[in-house]
């Protein structure tokens, strides 16, 4: 009682405050009451609340307006810096005024003001825009009944399926640094006092609300418009879940139906035009086969060409940093796009003791960490159909590997709570590098003979059909050399029996490893341009000396790291010493090796050519008008070269 009666006192002077500071003389006290929920950014001395007060923002934008416009006046006449001062001014003045235009706009839809929506959407306000509290106008005019707001809204393109992003009071005022009570006012005032402050809304779409609050016309104009009913909230509810009345309850789970069999289509369709081949070979490089592979187990399970009863598995070998996790992640991104909890990895190096076992599924009743759960228990009960990952299986416990057995060949697990959960639709990818070394070495003479191959094509001694298609590893090396190797680590034909497909990652072709360098080189001038305003390009010798860095016990990572070390070392030393200023155009060139007393001079030690193949030092050039101008970097340190 006492603390309800607190609360209103405060908030009546919350309000108060709020509607005297825009009369100006009150700023002091402003400042003094409001400050928790004001934000830190100033206005020409104003402090300004975060949320924006009607009054406030008006008593500051008007003469914002005039000073700002006749600031840029008189310097038109006079001089150009007061005119730039004067430009600056006004600017702030216009985001002002859209700043109150998209405060009438969240007004006029909790108040059902249609002709001001109208207005508002005629003015050029974007009708998905969210407020700074997170909802839409769209959620607003739901959660308040108010059909014809919503109606003009769905006209004008507002998007129904659009999540609210306002957990809860608490939540918003820690991650906003606003005062809570603020917070929740605004939620009140400007959302609807109708809800439960306790409650998490993150999610929420404008059916959620619109079934919350059993409004059965909204409800059936947002089904029309293409409101999604198997949506779920943060919560993981959908909003038939929050459905009161049996005619609510009848109308989602009809639409629910529909809805289900037009999504398939689309998908279906989608995948026609779009194969999944082609979306992972726009983030992967190589690793053909590995793509097919994968690509046609996922066609099979989701056109219903699969056993129902189990789960995919499949077991990733190869050696490091040669796409294995990059291709789990890729496929997570297309079964559940960015939804986070989609894909799951555990990193089976946890789990290499026998007590362990208790971390993956939750320990028995009784004991330490009962009521946590289990790692992977815990992940799969919140997404049942997620991408797990199980990095380094090699390394984990047998019993541990029992379990996950269990988890393959029954599709369901029994988590230390006695919950059984049933992920029958989850896709596993376990990784190792059991047997890297053998692939490798395998890979790289299945490369030579290719490119043997190919030779003697370009000479004319081979007819088309003598030559095989693609790079692919063969049944007798798989049943003679990996497969032992995997039996004697794992000592269990029966876990690896369960395994749908074992995917074989090979070492980078010279190809490859060029699409790869120009990845990486293309990461970095995108930042030099961002970050510097630098505009960075190479010559094509640039990439053959940088591919030449390529380790084939660390993949793509050798590649990353010669770029680091050749490249990003010498621009960061470049712009340290003053070389190379903003809106520059750089150039990365190859120094042959035609002057061999200059290469030995070389500016700095980490530039030197790797022991074989494409020689040649890389340098930086400043192109002008004039022509180039090799930058003269003084000598810095290489890390490989240093002394510990
Ligand atoms: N085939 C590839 N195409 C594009 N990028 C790649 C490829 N292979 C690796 N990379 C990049 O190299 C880095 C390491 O790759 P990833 O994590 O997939 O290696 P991995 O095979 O799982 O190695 P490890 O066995 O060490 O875990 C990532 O940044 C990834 O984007
Ligand atoms: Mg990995």
């Amino acid at each position: 009682m006492a603390a309800s009666m607190r609360f209103r006192i405060w908030r009546t002077v919350l309000r108060f405050q709020a509607n005297f500071a825009s009369n100006g003389p009150q700023e002091k006290a402003q400042k003094i009451f409001l400050r928790d929920f004001s934000s830190k950014r100033r206005f020409f001395g104003f402090k300004r609340p975060l949320i924006p007060l009607r009054c406030h923002f008006s008593a500051i934008s008007r003469p914002a307006v005039v000073l700002g416009l006749g600031y840029a006046g008189v310097s038109v006449g006079f001089c150009g810096i007061v005119g730039m001062v004067g430009l600056v001014f006004a600017r702030c003045a216009q985001s002002k005024i859209s700043d109150t235009l998209k405060e009438r706009w969240f007004l006029a839809a909790r108040r059902n003001n249609v002709s001001e929506i109208k207005r508002l959407i005629e003015a050029g306000v974007d009708v998905n825009e969210r407020h700074p509290l997170g909802w839409t106008a769209l959620q607003v005019a739901c959660v308040n009944k108010n059909e014809s707001v919503v109606r003009v809204l769905l006209q004008a393109g507002a998007d129904p399926n659009l999540g609210d992003d306002f957990t809860n009071v608490w939540n918003v005022s820690q991650t906003k640094g606003i005062n809570s009570l603020h917070v929740l006012v605004t939620r009140e005032d400007e959302f609807s006092d109708n809800l439960n402050n306790r409650a998490t809304f993150k999610g929420c779409t404008a059916l959620h609300y619109s079934v919350l609050m059993d409004d059965l016309p909204v409800t059936k104009m947002l089904l029309e418009a293409g409101a999604n009913p198997l949506q779920e909230n943060e919560n993981g509810h959908t909003p038939v879940q929050y459905a009161k009345s049996a005619t609510m309850k009848e109308l989602l789970q009809k639409h629910e139906t529909d809805f289900k069999i037009l999504e398939e289509q689309r998908a279906a369709e989608e995948r026609r035009k779009y194969p999944l081949e082609q979306r992972l070979k726009e983030h992967i490089i190589g690793q053909e086969g590995a793509i097919a592979t994968v690509a046609s187990a996922i066609r099979r399970k989701e056109n219903g060409w699969m056993d129902d009863d189990h789960p995919l598995v499949f077991l990733f070998l190869g050696s490091s940093g040669i796409g294995k996790t990059e291709l789990a992640k890729q496929i997570a991104q297309y079964i559940h796009k960015d939804v986070k909890k989609g894909f799951i990895r555990i990193d089976m190096s946890e789990y290499q003791e026998k007590h362990e076992v208790a971390k993956f599924i939750g320990s028995p009743p009784g004991y330490v960490g009962h009521e946590q759960g289990g790692q992977l228990t815990k992940k799969l009960k919140a997404c049942s159909n997620a991408v797990v990952l199980f990095d380094e299986v090699d390394k984990a416990h047998p019993d541990v590997l029992t379990i996950m057995l269990q988890l393959f060949d029954e599709g369901r697990l029994t988590d230390g709570k006695g919950k059984t959960i049933e992920c029958k639709d989850a896709i596993f990818v376990m990784t190792s590098n059991l047997a890297s070394d053998e692939i490798a070495r395998y890979g790289l003479q299945l490369r030579q003979e290719a490119e043997e191959i190919a030779k003697q094509r370009r000479a004319g001694k081979l007819g088309d059909l003598e030559i095989p298609e693609k790079v692919t590893v063969s049944r007798k090396f798989k049943e003679e050399v990996v497969q032992p190797i995997l039996k004697h680590h794992f000592r269990r034909d029966e876990f690896l029996g369960r395994i749908n497909e074992m995917v074989y990652f090979l070492p980078f072709s010279h190809l490859e490893l060029i699409k790869l360098v120009t990845k990486e080189l293309d990461f970095w001038a995108k930042k030099a341009m961002e970050r510097h305003d630098i505009d960075l390009s190479w010559d094509r010798q640039v990439l053959d000396v940088l591919a030449d860095g390529y380790d084939v016990h660390y993949g793509a990572r050798s590649i990353k790291h010669e770029v680091e070390r050749r490249v990003v070392n010498q621009l960061a030393a470049a712009q340290e010493q003053q070389l190379i200023q903003r809106g520059c155009q750089l150039r990365i060139t190859v120094e042959t090796s035609a002057d061999p007393g200059e290469l030995a001079s070389g500016p700095a030690s980490q530039l030197e050519p790797a022991a074989t193949g494409h020689h040649g030092l890389l340098r930086l050039q400043i192109l002008s008008k004039g022509g180039r101008k090799t930058l003269d970097l003084k000598s810095v340190p290489a890390p490989d070269n240093v002394d510990f």
